[in-house]
Parts: C-alpha cells; structure tokens; sequence
C-alpha cells in the first residue's frame, strides 16, 4: 500500500485534524502554515474535525488571539468535517489526541477494507506529537505527546497547545528535511 514519500521529494499535502476543529486543529494549521507555506517538501495544508458540531464556523477566538499574540495574523478557516476523501487527498492526517487517532484509523482501517487489496494511495494516520525534536518519530504510532483539548479551560491551555504544535511543526519538517519517511 502507498502512502507519502519524500524520497521521491515530492511536496506533501498535510491535513491537521482535532474533534471540533475550532481550537487545536486550526492552531496547528495556523503555525505550521506560518512555518511552512513556501518549504519545497510541503504542498498543501488544511484541518478539519472528526466531530460536525461547529462545521462552518470560525476557529475559537482563544486560537485565534493566541495565533496573532505569536505574529500569525493573516490566518483564517471555516471549521469541517474529515471526509472519505481527505484520506485519498493526502499524504497525513495528524491527530491531536488518542481519541482523534483512534478515529482516523478505524476509517483508514474501513477504507483499506473496502479497497479490498487493491493498490490504493491512503494517508498515513499518525499523532502530531509523534514528532519531535530534531525530527525524531515516536516508534510506536500515537506513542507520542497528546496535545489536550483546551476548549473547557483557560486562556493559557491555548499557549500550551500553540508551544506543542510549534514543537511538533519543526519536528515533522526535521522529519521530512531528513527524507526519512515511508518508502513506496
Ligand atoms: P477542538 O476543541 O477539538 O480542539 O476544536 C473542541 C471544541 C469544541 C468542542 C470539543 C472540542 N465541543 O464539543 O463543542
């Protein structure tokens, strides 16, 4: 089965995925865009939710003072659903959480059944946090930093989870830059 490949040194697409899609998602996409927008190994980047309750609407007003507190001033989404599709359209689907992970691989798990054997183009499913420093991948998928939904509590969850997203944005692109990613 295909997944991403940088050894080739095609651009990826990178889709960053959350339950609301209105806090942690959209923070990640807002920072790694930041960083990444213009990297030759990124092509495109989006984020979505695996839950509908707040399909359309604008990120949380906390994402976004605390995106613009750090100098990213020109983000903007409508929050959305993670669709069939996405898991044909790119390369990785990044789960915030173990919930979101566990999510996406059952879908992923679904879609690969339906394919029946057929040689299919999926994205790989992993947690952000798999990433580290110095583009280091956690082994074990999802044996990574769990980046904590901030939506019940205060202000400051939301500059922990941009410090998280930051961290984990330098890692994959660490992770990328070294051409170490999954072989076709
Ligand atoms: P997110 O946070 O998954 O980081 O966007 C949440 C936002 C809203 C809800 C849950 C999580 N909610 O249930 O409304």
């Amino acid at each position: 089965m295909a997944s991403a490949n940088h050894a080739t040194g095609r651009p990826v697409n990178v889709l960053f995925v959350c339950l609301g899609n209105i806090c942690r998602s959209p923070m990640a996409e807002g920072v790694f865009t930041d960083m990444a927008a213009k990297h030759p190994l990124i092509n495109e980047i989006d984020s979505a939710g695996t839950g509908a309750y707040h399909v359309m609407e604008p990120p949380d007003p906390r994402t976004m003072s605390t995106l613009r507190r750090h100098g990213i001033t020109d983000y903007d989404h409508a929050a959305r659903k993670v669709t069939k599709e996405d898991f044909l359209h790119f390369d990785y689907l990044m789960a915030m959480d173990k919930y979101n992970l566990r999510d996406l691989q059952d879908t992923r798990q679904s879609l690969l059944k339906k394919a029946g054997g057929a040689r299919t183009k999926i994205a790989e499913v992993r947690l952000f946090g798999d990433f580290g420093a110095g583009g280091v991948l956690h082994e074990c998928v999802g044996g990574g930093e769990v980046v904590k939904d901030p939506y019940y509590g205060g202000a400051n969850g939301f500059e922990e989870v941009y410090q998280q997203v930051t961290r984990f944005s330098r890692g994959f692109l660490d992770y990328l830059e070294k051409g170490n990613g999954s072989k076709e």
